[in-house]
C-alpha cells in the first residue's frame, strides 16, 4: 500500500489507485470535468490538476490520471494549482459561457473575469460522450475528428452512423447540452447566481425549495426578511463582469 501525504493528511492508498481517489478518499474535494465515474480516465480537460513534490522539483499533473506513488506529497490547493486552474475554467468558459457547470466552476473559484471572448461553441472536447457512447451504450459512433484546432466530436466522415441507436447518452453526460444557464446576461458575463444563491427558505421550511429562480422567487425569503432581520436574506448580489471592456 504505497503511502501518500495530501495536503499534510497521510494516507495508506490502494495501490492503482489515482491521486484522485485518494485525495476522495480523504474527503478532500478536487473539481474533475472530463473525468466522470463509470468512465475510464482521460486526463483532458486538466481541472483536476494538483501538485506533486515539492521546491524547484514540484509539478502539476492531472490527478485524474496520476497514479499513487510510495512518498508522494501532493497540494491540492496551492496557489500554482488554483491560479492554473482559473486559467483552464476561464479558456474553458471562454468557449463555451452558456454552460451552467462551467459557469457555476467559476462562480466556486471566485472568477471575476472573463479575459476572453466568448465564442459560444457547442463543445469543450471533454470526450465524456466519446467514452459514455463506447464504455457504456457499446455504440462507438461517435469520436474525435480531425486535429489542432478544427478537432471536432463526430461520426465518421461526418455521416450518419448506424451504430448510433439514438439513446441519448452522449447527451446526457455533455456538460454543454444541458440546460443553458439562464443568468443575467450568460454569453457575456460571470454570473455565479446558481453558486451564491443561499437555502434561505430553509430557516424556514424543513428542505430546501428553491433551486434555480433568482433569490425571492418563491417569496419566502422576502416575506421572511420583512419580518427579521435583514440578514435572513442572505443571497449576495451575482458577481458582474463585463468581457472585453464591453
Ligand atoms: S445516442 Fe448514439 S452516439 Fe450517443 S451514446 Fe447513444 S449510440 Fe452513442
Ligand atoms: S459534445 Fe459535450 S461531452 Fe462531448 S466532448 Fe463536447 S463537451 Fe464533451
Ligand atoms: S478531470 Fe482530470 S484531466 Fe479532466
Amino acid at each position: 500500500m504505497p503511502r501518500v501525504t495530501i495536503d499534510g493528511l497521510d494516507l495508506d492508498a490502494e495501490r492503482g489507485d489515482t491521486l484522485l481517489d485518494a485525495a476522495r478518499h480523504l474527503g478532500i474535494e478536487v473539481p474533475t470535468l472530463c473525468h466522470m465515474e463509470g468512465l475510464t480516465p482521460w486526463g483532458g480537460c486538466r481541472l483536476c490538476i494538483v501538485e506533486v513534490g515539492a521546491g524547484t522539483r514540484s509539478r502539476l499533473v492531472t490527478s485524474c490520471t496520476y497514479p499513487v506513488e510510495e512518498g508522494l506529497k501532493v497540494r491540492t490547493n496551492s496557489k500554482w494549482v488554483i491560479k492554473t486552474r482559473r486559467m483552464v475554467i476561464e479558456l474553458m468558459l471562454g468557449a463555451c459561457s452558456g454552460s451552467k457547470e462551467l459557469q457555476d466552476l467559476a462562480a466556486k473559484y471566485r472568477m471575476e473575469e472573463m479575459r476572453f471572448k466568448p465564442r459560444h461553441d457547442d463543445c469543450i472536447l471533454c470526450g465524456r460522450c466519446v467514452r459514455m457512447c463506447d464504455e457504456q451504450m457499446t455504440g462507438s459512433a461517435i469520436g474525435f475528428l480531425g486535429r489542432g484546432q478544427s478537432l471536432t466530436i463526430n461520426t465518421p466522415f461526418d455521416k450518419p452512423s448506424a451504430a448510433c441507436r439514438r439513446c441519448g447518452g452522449c447527451m446526457y453526460v455533455c456538460p454543454i447540452c444541458t440546460l443553458r444557464c439562464q443568468g443575467p446576461d450568460a454569453p457575456t458575463e460571470v454570473c455565479g447566481r446558481c453558486g451564491s444563491m443561499a437555502p434561505t427558505c430553509s430557516d424556514v421550511f424543513e428542505d430546501y425549495t428553491c433551486y434555480m429562480g433568482a433569490a425571492g422567487d418563491c417569496g419566502t425569503c422576502v416575506r421572511e426578511e420583512k419580518k427579521t432581520a435583514a440578514s435572513l436574506f442572505c443571497a449576495p448580489e451575482p458577481a458582474k463582469v463585463t468581457v472585453g471592456g464591453k
